[in-house]
């Protein structure tokens, strides 16, 4: 890119992106008309949200475990609209994905046009059901933007015959793309409207062969592409890291994060908060009891540095739910093995 710039991010940037988008359409099952790249899910959810065109009393829809970023982009754009906006209170602990649907479908009424879902929740680590959810959400009259940031690399995908209207993810997470790198799906029909986060030449230079929408997306301004240029082979490259492919990825990683889980709460001696057949990847779990008090005194609480300052772990604990719980969520890539999470677990017992 320095040593010819105008070659990269000019003269040779379709022939660079435009594999890489291919590769990534058949991961995610969709067709490369439809996606575009962006830098990260919360640029795909300004993308979307800040596109629509709401009317005063519409009402947008969340849920209690959303990511904080984008729950704020939900709170401008209702404002801006003097909309509104809904959160729905999923439990956790919960005994049943029964539990989260039915505070999802709750919440909705006859004002609400769109609703915000995690496939993977952030604090939580659940994974909700999103093609259940899309089909219920749909029969109401409202549009579903799932927020996948956490989803590619972790679940399988087929975003063509999900029946959600927009879906953004993340490649430099689970798939291992470097960071800048994730991508917006757009349902056809609602592709003309979705303006992104960030507006630039797209709009009036359209190229041969190109639909608007890709147009619009496919330059934000001088940056470095080459982590969209190569989400396509990072996508390859961890398909090949097991014989069984993405398959065994996706089963592998589910798999040790749910023994994980197993090993850490034996070992504190604190109840898993999710059925199992809500797991990824991640699982998120309560600190035990003699933690639960302590006030947080900085940016991250004392028992997270001291985990990576004395152990060299780095995990993130949080606090979440009313009243506040405090809780560690781990997560399970191909690097990890078992004997990390029993190290885990001694040093939080050591603490
Ligand atoms: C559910 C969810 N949404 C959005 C994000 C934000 O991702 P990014 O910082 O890549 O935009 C995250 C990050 O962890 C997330 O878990």
């Amino acid at each position: 890119m320095e040593a010819e710039p105008v070659q990269f991010l000019w003269r040779r940037y379709e022939e660079r992106l435009e594999p890489s988008r291919a590769t990534l359409a058949q991961f995610v099952g969709a067709h490369p008309r439809d996606l575009v790249f962006v830098t990260n899910a919360t640029s795909g959810v300004n993308a979307v949200v800040r596109s629509l065109k709401l009317h005063r009393g519409e009402e947008l829809l969340t849920t209690s475990h959303d990511y904080n970023a984008c729950h704020n982009v939900l709170i401008e754009t209702a404002l801006r609209a003097d909309a509104r906006l809904v959160v729905a209170t999923i439990p956790f602990p919960l005994q049943s994905v029964e539990e989260a649907v039915d505070a999802i479908l709750g919440a909705v009424t006859s004002r609400t046009r769109l609703a915000l879902i995690d496939q993977v929740t952030s604090p939580t680590a659940l994974v909700l059901p999103i093609a259940r959810l899309a089909r219920e959400l749909a029969a109401r009259g409202v549009d579903t933007l799932v927020d996948g940031a956490h989803a590619p690399g972790m679940l399988p995908l087929d975003l063509d015959k999900l029946g959600v209207a927009y879906y953004t993810g993340n490649l430099h997470k689970w798939t291992c793309a470097p960071k800048g790198t994730a991508f917006l799906w757009v349902r056809r029909d609602k592709q003309a409207a979705v303006q992104p986060a960030v507006i630039s030449h797209g709009n009036n230079t359209p190229r041969p062969g190109y639909t608007a929408f890709q147009d619009r997306f496919d330059w934000a301004g001088t940056f470095d592409p080459s982590g969209w240029f190569c989400a396509g082979a990072a996508i390859d490259w961890m398909g090949e890291r097991l014989p069984g492919g993405w398959p065994e990825v996706f089963q592998r990683n589910r798999d040790l994060a749910e023994r994980a889980r197993g090993l850490l709460c034996d070992r504190l001696e604190v109840a898993p908060p999710c059925p199992a057949d809500m797991l990824g990847a991640m699982a998120t779990l309560p600190l035990p009891d003699r933690f639960q008090d302590l006030a947080k005194t900085g940016k991250l609480d004392a028992e997270q540095l001291r985990l990576y300052d004395e152990f060299g772990i780095e995990v993130p604990l949080m606090r979440f739910g009313t009243p506040s719980r405090r809780y560690l969520r781990v997560s399970a890539q191909l690097y990890n093995n078992l004997a990390e999470y029993e190290y885990l677990a001694e040093a939080i017992r050591g603490l």
